[in-house]
């Protein structure tokens, strides 16, 4: 295939940005996106012009490092995420607009990497559990109903990408924060500091500069990981009934 790139160019966090238009061949529908971005990368360093920034790490759509904007779409027109996303859902001739996540909360380091640390101090404010878990228990001794282990399994996948709030019209980190939320929420281990847990990632989901969420739901859509939408109504359940016992 044969595509152009319009992808964002910012050589800085305070530099001013723009969309650069690339041509780039041999493109195979087994490439990558981020493969098909190296392509291009090899180009522009045989040319001797900087090639274009971008964040990864795994490649195995687990560690949530990989967060372009795609056509407008968290993570593309597929429901993965940009390491996972293959060129076959393009076709030869197709013109592809790559942009950062759009947030306040997460500003442009460099051309398509932004700074996602907000999420890392929303993790930190939650603090640690004081259960003492022991070593490694025989899997079915947890104490755990089965439905609540599954549910907490399954919230337990947020890879911490950010697509949820590049999705959001109101920048709103929801979706993420009540998966976090859910995860411990739903277990023995994570009842002592249940209440206080929420209030405290609350406040620092709110001091980071995130929205708030309206029900609008593009958060669900955009995720890799198909976080569902009622963790946000077991976020604000638990936040609700912390406040009111003066957590
Ligand atoms: S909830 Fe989904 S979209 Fe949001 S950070 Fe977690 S995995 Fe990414
Ligand atoms: S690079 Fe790890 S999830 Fe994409």
């Amino acid at each position: 295939m044969n595509l152009t790139l319009k992808i964002w160019r910012q050589s800085g966090p305070t530099a001013p940005g723009a969309i650069h238009t690339y041509q780039v061949g041999d493109v195979s529908e087994d490439m990558s996106f981020l493969e098909m971005l190296d392509h291009l990368n090899e180009d522009l360093n045989e040319k001797g012009e900087e090639p274009v920034a971008f964040d990864s790490d795994c490649r195995e759509g687990i560690c949530g490092s990989c967060d372009l904007m795609i056509d407008g779409q968290a993570h593309g027109p597929e429901v993965t995420t940009s390491c996972q996303l293959h060129m076959r859902s393009f076709k030869d001739g197709d013109s592809i607009t790559v942009e950062p996540w759009r947030a306040d909360p997460f500003p442009v380091i460099k051309d398509l990497i932004v700074d996602r640390s907000a999420f890392d101090r929303i993790i930190q404010s939650g603090g640690y559990i004081s259960a003492n878990t022991g070593s490694a228990p025989e899997a079915n001794s947890v104490p755990a109903p089965r439905d609540k282990a599954m549910r907490a399994f399954n919230v337990a996948t947020c890879i911490g990408c950010g697509a949820c709030v590049a999705a959001c019209p109101n920048g709103s980190a929801s979706l993420f924060l009540g998966a976090k939320i859910t995860h411990l929420g739903e277990l023995p281990q994570g009842q002592p500091e249940r209440w206080s847990r929420v209030t405290a990632m609350v406040a620092q989901h709110d001091a980071e500069g995130f929205g708030g969420c309206t029900n609008i739901g593009e958060c669900t859509a955009a995720c890799p990981k198909e976080i569902p939408l009622d963790v946000i109504s077991q976020l604000n359940k638990d936040f609700r009934t912390a406040v009111k016992n003066g957590h």
